[in-house]
């Protein structure tokens, strides 16, 4: 066990660290342990504490905490969505986030949390589509060709055999970045003019766009029979992708029902609109997909277990590697009481 004042010192991951940390384990072995280390937290799921996420909205974006805990540990992230961002050169969507423990409610790991979310949330589809899409699954259609849309795919390639994929947004330059970088990937890539030129022939359908409004990225009479989809982009109030047709259409897996309900397609169904809990056709409880023609949508806003699966990955695999630094964040008067003590001693030794 690590002594009081070893505690005081919190791990902290930067962006630096993150990526040379994904890089030393490998992009795609990366998202097939992350994506098994949120199946197995998905397995306990009553283990949790589960509430929706806290958000302060404004016209422009919003800014969410995501807490949970498991009993042993608690995790937190901080996160924004601002789909403006982007025209003015930064993120639509960023984040950190902490894990600590229970016993003492000392934070174990502070750390970056905007690339580890796009890891996770395409970890999170990974696991849904080797659910519920139909076996021999080879051609996704990505729109959305923005910040998640490489993890994504490579997601569904390392984890579900995706061989081909269909990229349209309405900004081709995205669509461009997104082929030049995954040319040396080993997936064929294929350039698209519109959305329903994108899921031609596709098994699994991605959205993931950003608008702060209610889009219908896809329309019913587009939607064939059998095709698995994974909409990830329509994560607020107010905040759709697909046509209230094709939901209606589909049968709908989701992760938490009180926070899908605010914030995903969900919320333009009536409240007695049936849906199946991931959860239970992971353990085994519900049914997946019930047929090669049945169309399955995973309504994906991001739940706080995904999160906290990626903080205790990262926790783990830093243990013993020179991927984190130290931070001095928590104080830790030799005297547990005599707090002010320290801090005038800090003066006198000024
Ligand atoms: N469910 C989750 O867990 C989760 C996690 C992270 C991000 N998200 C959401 O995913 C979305 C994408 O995030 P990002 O970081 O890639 O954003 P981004 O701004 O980097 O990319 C979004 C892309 O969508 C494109 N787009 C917008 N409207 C479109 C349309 N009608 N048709 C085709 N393309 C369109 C834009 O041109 C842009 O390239 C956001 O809405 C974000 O909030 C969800």
């Amino acid at each position: 066990m690590s002594s009081p004042s070893h505690l005081a010192l919190v791990p902290f991951v930067s962006v630096k660290n993150m990526m040379a940390l994904v890089h030393h384990i490998g992009l795609e072995t990366f998202l097939t342990e992350l994506t098994d280390e949120i199946e197995a937290d998905f397995k306990r799921w009553e283990t949790f504490d589960k509430s929706p996420r806290l958000p302060s909205h404004s016209d422009v974006g919003v800014i969410e905490l995501m807490p949970t805990s498991d009993g042993e540990h608690y995790g937190f992230k901080y996160v924004n969505g601002h789909p403006k961002n982007m025209r003015a050169g930064l993120q639509t969507v960023t984040g950190f986030g902490v894990l600590a423990s229970v016993d003492t409610g000392y934070p174990l790991l502070f750390t970056e949390m905007t690339l580890l979310t796009a890891l996770r949330t395409a970890a999170t589809s990974a696991m849904a589509t080797r659910h519920l899409a139909r076996k021999g699954a080879k051609t996704l259609a990505m729109i959305g060709n923005g910040a998640q849309s490489e993890f994504q795919i490579l997601a569904l390639k390392a984890v579900c055999g995706i061989k081909a994929v269909r990229l349209y947004d309405i900004d081709p330059s995205a669509t461009q970045k997104c082929a030049d970088n995954l040319a040396r990937s080993g997936i064929e890539l294929i350039h698209c003019r519109s959305a329903e030129e994108a899921i031609e022939g596709a098994d699994v359908i991605t959205t993931a766009t950003a608008d702060k409004n209610m889009q219908t990225i896809l329309t019913d009479n587009m939607i064939g029979n059998g095709v698995h989809i994974n909409a990830i982009g329509g994560d607020c109030p107010g905040k759709t992708e697909l046509h209230r047709d094709i939901v209606a259409r589909a049968s709908m897996f989701l992760e938490y029902p009180a926070q899908t309900r605010i914030e995903g397609e969900l919320q333009q169904m009536p409240l007695d609109h049936p849906f199946t809990e991931l959860w239970q056709v992971i353990t085994g409880q519900a049914l997946g997909r019930r047929s090669e023609d049945e169309i399955t949508l995973f309504d994906g806003v991001g739940f706080a277990i995904e999160d906290f699966s990626a903080l205790r990955y990262i926790a783990r695999k830093i243990t013993g590697t020179s991927y984190f630094e130290h931070l001095d964040m928590i104080a830790d008067p030799d005297e547990p009481r005599d707090l002010f003590g320290m801090l005038a001693r800090a003066k006198s030794a000024s």
